[in-house]
């Protein structure tokens, strides 16, 4: 897909289809896009309407998006099958500075379906893996029913240090982690600023904790990346449906160094 026809919504073939839990799934497509982690694409389903969705893949051949459903758009596409279209467009805003973040080791903290776009940076990292010193990843879930990419979860416990957690485990369902708030594992560990970066992608209230919890390790707010969700509409920028504290999400972000947003409002 040419980058000067970002605007102009494509069809787009999946070439995979996989459900990762009760509400969430994961298409491939057809697609080659060039694009940065954190970016999003604009999907459609004509005569049902458009939304946003992460990238939450690396790779020059194809796309991943993985998709939550919550309403009419999602519930479409959930319904497409291996070898149907969508239409998309994109991709747009900013996404994870990685050419930033060269030399550093990285500390990703995801919560639910806030682990899609840090998959990306994965990927990425896993591309160059010389670019980076130490990864650590951390993922908290509602429950080991709600984990996704339960398949890449393999190999990135072989190439990183995972930390994963599920809040609470009411069917006992075995899995390899612990239960408690993903927050409590980043508390425990004994990592501190110096040569590090955080990027952290989930719901306000946790990122909320996150940082303080990453200021009492010592990591300065530029030191900090959060990726943002909000109502978008034109996801260019026209709207203004999007604004938080005076930026665009869908043009400034939806990823913000911490010390160009500060306290992400809770809604
Ligand atoms: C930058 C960005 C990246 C995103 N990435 C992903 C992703 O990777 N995977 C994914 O599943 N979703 C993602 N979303 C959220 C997704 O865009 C919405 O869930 C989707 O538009 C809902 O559309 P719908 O027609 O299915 O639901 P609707 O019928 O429009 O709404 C269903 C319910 O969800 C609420 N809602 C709709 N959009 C949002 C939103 N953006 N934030 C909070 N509540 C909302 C509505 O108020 C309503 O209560 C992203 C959003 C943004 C802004
Ligand atoms: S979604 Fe329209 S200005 Fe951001």
């Amino acid at each position: 897909m040419a980058k000067d026809n970002i605007y102009v919504p494509t069809p787009a073939k999946i070439i995979d289809y996989v459900i990762e839990s009760g509400d969430t799934f994961s298409i491939k497509l057809d697609v080659k896009m060039e694009h940065d982690p954190g970016q999003f694409v604009m999907c459609s389903i004509p005569g049902i309407g458009e939304s946003a969705i992460s990238i939450c893949s690396f790779s020059r051949d194809y796309l991943e998006l993985n998709i939550r459903e919550v309403g009419n758009v999602t519930n479409a596409i959930s319904r497409l099958k291996k070898d149907d279209s969508l239409l998309i467009r994109g991709p747009y805003g900013h996404g994870y500075p990685m050419d930033d973040f060269k030399d550093n080791s990285i500390v990703i903290i995801g919560g639910g379906s806030g682990v899609a776009p840090l998959k990306g940076i994965i990927e990425y990292v896993d591309t160059r893996r010389s670019d980076f010193k130490y990864i650590d990843i951390f993922i908290g879930y509602r429950t080991p029913e709600d984990i996704l990419f339960k398949k890449q979860l393999k190999s990135w416990k072989t190439n990183h240090k995972v930390h994963l957690s599920v809040d609470k485990n009411p069917n006992k369902t075995k899995f390899d982690g612990k239960v408690g708030f993903v927050t409590e594992l980043l508390k425990q560990s004994d990592f501190d600023n110096k040569g590090r970066i955080a990027v952290i992608c989930g719901p306000p209230i946790m990122i909320k904790f996150v940082v303080g919890i990453l200021k009492d390790k010592g990591f300065n707010e530029d030191q900090i990346f959060v990726s943002a969700e909000r109502m978008m509409q034109c996801g260019v920028g026209f709207c203004g449906h999007c604004m938080i504290n005076g930026k665009y999400c869908c043009k400034d972000g939806p990823v913000f160094r911490y010390d160009e947003i500060k306290d992400l409002p809770e809604k």
